[in-house]
């Protein structure tokens, strides 16, 4: 009876206290997250002085902690007093009885000893038991989120029988094609629609239009962060689901639109386009990328160290370091988002024609806000809202009189009056 009893007290609050523990471990990581979000954005929580207001939202989830961990405790308290209550009732109950039956004279001392003995061997292993459970169940609590993860599936994975991309001429510049196009990071959100063209190989395509357009979600369409969710893209033929990751991406090379940095030092940044690459063709990447003057103005030079997310760099800066890596990496393919939107126009200047020496050989897609950085692309595309409205050359785009040709006034107007550079 006794036994039954202790059995299934100990499963039922053992059950209560997972519940609690999981809601500990769930606001344990939420109190993280927030910590490191408001540390990793401790310069936007300064901009606007809500440093007050980061801490009491820390300090609330720590509460909700807290209060959990409160009743994890006094559930394990309550536990443990209940398998004691209920094993010193069983134990007292049976001596008692052992003790009356000695004094009645049905039993001997010896049969009290023998009794107590079997008690106490029953008692111990009985204890051990109840806090193994005890334990074991804590801990597959704790487990649970990695096993979660664990059962994650992967968004993107390389197919059953992946081949490595191979390229019509080796170490040129592939055809790329995006065929009907349609795209979604939610369902019920489309970005884009259909969208339909060819870059021909060796050959440089820009993208331009307004912002929210759906031109970066190409490029991570390229590198196949996501898969498209209707039509396909290709390289050279090849549909690039049936293609390994790694070959894929070891093809690109992108200056994405917002560079962050590793925080380690500037070489190391630098070098992270191609570790094995020699000293020479780091230094010529640097050359090309217009960081040399930068680099030799440092007192640490390439040692500096750029901090988190590379803060410590200025936003050109850090372009030209993302720059200066790609051009290391050295892929027949090149993605260019914004590459040097952060650059003065003299720096811009130089970078772009080391950009159009890389793209020489390399298919190139770029992405741009500034037309006049796009004016000799062999094509162009305008688009909107996840179409192309229209495409052509700059000459053509212009002679049609459209939305490109409206863009271009606008921003010929802009230079004009000294609000934007050449
Ligand atoms: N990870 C994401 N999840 C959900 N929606 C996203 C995600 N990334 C982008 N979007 C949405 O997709 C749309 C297109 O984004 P995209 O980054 O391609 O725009 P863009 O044309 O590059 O704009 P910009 O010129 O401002 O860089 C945007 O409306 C954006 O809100
Ligand atoms: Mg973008």
């Amino acid at each position: 009876m006794a036994l039954v009893l202790y059995v299934s007290f100990t499963v039922r609050v053992t059950e209560w206290r997972t519940h609690f523990r999981r809601t500990m471990n769930e606001l344990d990581s939420k109190a993280n997250m927030r910590a490191i979000d408001s540390l990793l954005n401790y310069e936007t929580v300064k901009y606007f002085g809500n440093e007050r207001f980061e801490a009491g939202r820390y300090d609330e989830s720590m509460r909700r902690w807290e209060a959990a961990a409160v009743r994890s405790q006094t559930s394990l308290s309550l536990l443990n007093v209940g398998q004691a209550c209920i094993i010193a009732t069983a134990i007292t109950l049976i001596v008692w009885r052992a003790t009356a039956g000695v004094a009645d004279g049905s039993l001997t001392i010896g049969d009290l000893v023998l009794i107590n003995a079997f008690m106490i061997q029953l008692y111990i292993p009985l204890n051990f038991l109840g806090v193994l459970y005890r334990e074991i169940k804590q801990g597959l609590a704790d487990l649970e989120r990695m096993f979660g993860l664990l059962d994650e599936h992967r968004e993107v994975d390389d197919g059953p029988g992946a081949r490595a991309l191979a390229l019509a001429v080796e170490g040129a510049g592939p055809q790329v094609r995006f065929e009907a196009v349609e795209f979604a990071y939610q369902p019920e959100r489309e970005i884009l629609h259909g969208v339909d063209f060819t870059i021909a190989p060796g050959t440089t395509t820009a993208v331009v239009g307004p912002s929210g357009a759906g031109k970066s979600t190409l490029a991570r369409l390229l590198f196949r962060f996501y898969d498209v969710t209707g039509g396909r893209i290709t390289i050279d033929g090849q549909d690039i689901r049936d293609l390994t990751q790694q070959s894929l991406r070891a093809a690109i090379g992108i200056v994405p639109q917002d560079t962050v940095l590793f925080n380690d030092s500037l070489i190391y940044n630098i070098r992270y386009g191609r570790p094995d690459a020699s000293e020479d063709q780091v230094v010529q990447a640097v050359r090309a990328a217009q960081l040399e003057p930068f680099i030799a103005r440092l007192p640490a030079g390439y040692e500096t160290t750029v901090g988190e997310r590379g803060l410590k760099l200025s936003g050109g800066e850090k372009q030209r370091v993302a720059i200066a890596r790609m051009l290391l990496k050295n892929p027949p393919i090149l993605v260019l988002d914004e590459a040097t939107s952060a650059l003065d126009s003299r720096n811009e200047q130089a970078i772009q024609g080391a950009l159009r020496a890389a793209a020489a050989h390399r298919t190139t897609l770029v992405i741009a806000h500034r037309l006049s950085t796009v004016v000799d692309a062999d094509q162009i595309l305008v688009m909107q809202d996840g179409r192309i409205v229209e495409r052509g050359t700059h000459a053509s785009l212009l002679a049609a009189g459209g939305v490109y040709a409206q863009m271009w006034i606008a921003q010929a107007d802009a230079r004009r009056r000294g609000e934007m550079p050449d």
